[in-house]
């Protein structure tokens, strides 16, 4: 793994504040894996809290909207999320694209808009299982991908890549490890082609049913150079295996 490993937990719709007993004991884990980015996205209504408690994780929102401010009831911008202490923020995530409604231009403006406030982008792309089983999860993804990429000038390096099946999300399944190398290996591919050779430094982390079990395993996969997490990362005792998993790879 050439670039600095990145986990990060996307807590999605849970936690309260009687959750942050848990994000404070796995900032202790972060700590003592320096060698190992970490990051949470919890629900907007923690976000603050969050930035005030942890010191070694980084703090994002699971979303944006595209625009700085004006008259979008419900929603919440980038220079918002900086203003509560956000260093990042996802865009493009599967459910916000399937469950949303959300398309490729919408998660590219996200991702401009983003980088545009100073925060750091994890855009997420990923096939359904239909395509998939037609072959065409490759050809899909880097679609996806090649239509949701931000073109700003200049911050690829803020830029990170979240590959996450549908199928696998939530459900235990998990691509092979060499789907999961091909597909990593075409975005790297897609990633030069747009970007040239800052595209080679962008990390590209795989999401789907990771957990403390298979993390070693994905984590080496072509490519793969960190994880998304969803109900692994709620509990410090189900992430902490994972963020040592990545550790290990550092020093393998
Ligand atoms: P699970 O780890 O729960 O499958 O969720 C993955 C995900 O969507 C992270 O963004």
């Amino acid at each position: 793994m050439a670039l600095r490993p990145y986990i990060v937990g996307n807590w999605k719709m849970n936690g309260t504040r009687a959750t942050l007993p848990e994000a404070r004991a796995i900032d202790r884990i972060a700590g003592r894996f320096p060698s190992v980015e970490v990051g949470i996205t919890p629900p907007f209504t923690l976000l603050s809290a969050m930035v005030n408690d942890l010191s070694h994780v980084s703090v994002g929102g699971q979303n944006c909207h595209a625009e700085a401010a004006g008259a979008f009831t419900g929603e919440i911008s980038a220079p918002m999320l900086v203003d509560a202490g956000a260093q990042f923020v996802l865009v493009g995530h599967s459910e916000r694209r399937w469950k949303f409604g959300e398309g490729d231009s919408l998660a590219r403006a996200k991702a401009e808009a983003g980088l545009a406030a100073g925060l750091g982008v994890i855009l997420c792309v990923g096939e359904r299982e239909e395509m998939r089983l037609a072959g065409r999860a490759v050809e899909t993804v880097t679609a996806q991908l090649k239509a949701s990429l931000p073109r700003v000038d200049g911050m690829v390096g803020h830029l990170s890549i979240g590959y996450e099946p549908v199928w696998a999300i939530g459900t235990g399944r998990v691509p092979t490890l060499a789907d999961v190398s091909a597909m990593h290996r075409a975005i790297r591919t897609a990633l030069i082609e747009v970007y040239g050779p800052a595209g080679a430094r962008i990390r590209i982390l795989y999401g789907g049913s990771v957990t403390s079990a298979n993390a070693a395993e994905l984590l080496g996969g072509d490519e793969v150079d960190g994880a998304l997490v969803g109900g692994a990362s709620l509990t410090a005792e189900a992430f902490a295996g994972i963020i040592m998993a990545a550790a290990a790879r550092v020093e393998a």
